[in-house]
């Protein structure tokens, strides 16, 4: 098995900055051909500073160029997240005449007003770009959102909305989401607020996305809602609600607490905009719990894989999937293709594929009547097990045997979460990187991102399973490093 990288810990199939602190992902969005991707970054540091739009583009959102930083603080404050807009028809006239204009929504955070101790920190604040991305101009007349009062007042996300010929903002107030909508992009109106007595509130509110999925000739509207600390298995993770939206006010389906992604490690993910009929995701996949301690130099996090999201209803019950988007392909080497595999207590998978790496996905299926475990391990005997638990009817992400661990108590644990399917077949896949497991089990229903830190790179994987049980069938595909 060959090591992965000479830094150690580097992702070889996820984004990175090549230095220094990184965030959320911010005004995400696909441009002629390109993809843009920016992002919460401090270029003096490897924890969380003064914060920077950096700036990645991409043909394929997995093959990824750094760029020269895109936004820097000013006298209005911190640069936060946001979003961006292809501004089709110059509503917000910063084009020529026939000229489309970038346009990204961003908060702004004041340090001294902050430090001042007053409320309004936050407002909302526009910068455009007339040359597809490369170079952004703030607007003189920022901010175009003042504050009301609200302590926490942030993560612009904003979309067009068609009916009603309008730009709808959603913003995350501290303990609930508030919609906003202008005809400009500049001038905004409050239009209603959500959430204060739904959904999980074990911490602030951040990072909202609003997005309509097709379901049965129908518009579902998906609000994601990300949450620090408070997610399901401690810390940040990020929480949805499906329902309907007018324009003006969102109503949710129901009261429960749904989560897009049970691991650790996935928050602060919204959607690209100007993807057409697709919805796609990438998130910041780190904790806030841990995320300026983990064992990495000289760059600090990664963003997920890209995903695609979609629909799908057991039960009469409406669930929000996330599967890896396609482009993944672009970086597939072999593959090994196994059938009937006989798995009495432990079998190993490397021994059966002709050159494996540690970076890969891998696919199977396996009867939802018996325990099963996919692990990751070194000769050092650490390891990290991803497996389905029959009898609680859930999955696993376990890293307390994962090498570094104890940069942070809560770090060293076993993850959960519900399996929500009820097929006999369980179906897993799992994308592989030299510092993080994702896993998509049943078509993406239920979803769990993990990072974990080795002190020697885990190439070696095993198969664990109730005696008996077989793998009708397993793909492990070797996948490339995604340097361009
Ligand atoms: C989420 C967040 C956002 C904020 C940004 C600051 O991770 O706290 O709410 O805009 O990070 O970097």
């Amino acid at each position: 098995a060959q090591a992965v990288g000479s830094e150690p810990h580097r992702p070889q199939v996820h984004f990175t900055p090549r230095a220094h602190w990184m965030n959320d992902p911010n005004g995400m969005l696909y441009y002629q051909g390109t993809y843009h991707l920016f992002f919460q970054y401090y270029p003096d540091g490897t924890t969380w500073g003064p914060m920077h739009w950096g700036h990645a583009t991409s043909p394929d959102m997995v093959r990824w160029q750094e760029q020269p930083i895109a936004l820097f603080p000013d006298s209005l404050g911190y640069i936060f997240s946001g979003s961006a807009v292809v501004d089709v028809k110059n509503t917000s006239g910063f084009g020529q005449p026939g000229q489309t204009p970038l346009v990204a929504i961003f908060t702004h955070h004041n340090p001294v007003l902050e430090k001042a101790k007053r409320n309004d920190v936050e407002y909302q604040s526009l910068a455009y770009s007339l040359d597809a991305g490369k170079t952004w101009t703030k607007y003189p007349g920022n901010p175009v959102l003042p504050n009301p009062g609200i302590r926490d007042f942030r993560d612009p996300k904003v979309r067009w909305y068609e009916p009603q010929q309008k730009w709808i903002m959603t913003l995350a107030t501290q303990d609930r989401i508030t919609f906003y909508s202008s005809p400009n992009l500049k001038d905004w109106t409050r239009e209603s607020e959500f959430g204060r007595d739904v959904g999980a509130h074990g911490g602030v509110w951040e990072c909202p996305d609003l997005f309509p999925l097709r379901h049965q000739g129908k518009d579902v509207w998906v609000l994601l809602v990300s949450i620090n600390p408070g997610g399901p298995n401690q810390g940040s993770a990020t929480q949805y609600f499906l329902g309907d939206f007018d324009g003006k006010d969102f109503k949710a389906y129901t009261k429960d607490i749904q989560w897009m992604d049970y691991g650790p490690d996935n928050y602060a993910g919204v959607t690209f905009a100007n993807t057409g009929d697709r919805t796609l995701l990438m998130g910041w996949m780190s904790n806030w719990q841990y995320a300026e301690k983990v064992p990495t130099h000289p760059w600090r996090s990664a963003m997920t894989i890209p995903r695609e999201l979609g629909l799908q209803e057991v039960n009469k019950t409406l669930y929000l999937t996330s599967q890896p988007a396609q482009e993944l392909k672009v970086l597939e080497g072999e593959s090994t293709l196994l059938k009937k595999i006989k798995v009495p207590g432990t079998y190993n998978l490397t021994e059966k594929i002709k050159n494996p790496t540690g970076v890969f996905r891998l696919e199977l299926t396996t009867p939802s009547t018996g325990d099963f475990a996919v692990v990751l391990a070194n000769e050092q005997g650490e390891e990290v097990e991803i497996g389905y638990d029959r009898t609680a009817h859930a999955y696993y992400i376990d890293r307390s045997k994962a090498g570094k661990v104890d940069f942070e108590k809560g770090f060293g644990k076993r993850s959960t979460a519900p399996r929500l399917a009820q097929s006999t077949q369980v179906s897993l896949t799992l994308v592989v990187d030299a510092s993080s497991v994702e896993l998509f089990a049943d078509n993406g229903l239920t979803v769990m991102t993990s990072l974990f830190f080795p002190n020697k790179d885990l190439t070696k994987v095993l198969l664990k399973a109730a005696p008996g049980t077989s793998v009708p069938q397993l793909r492990y595909t070797a996948l490339k490093p995604a340097t361009k």
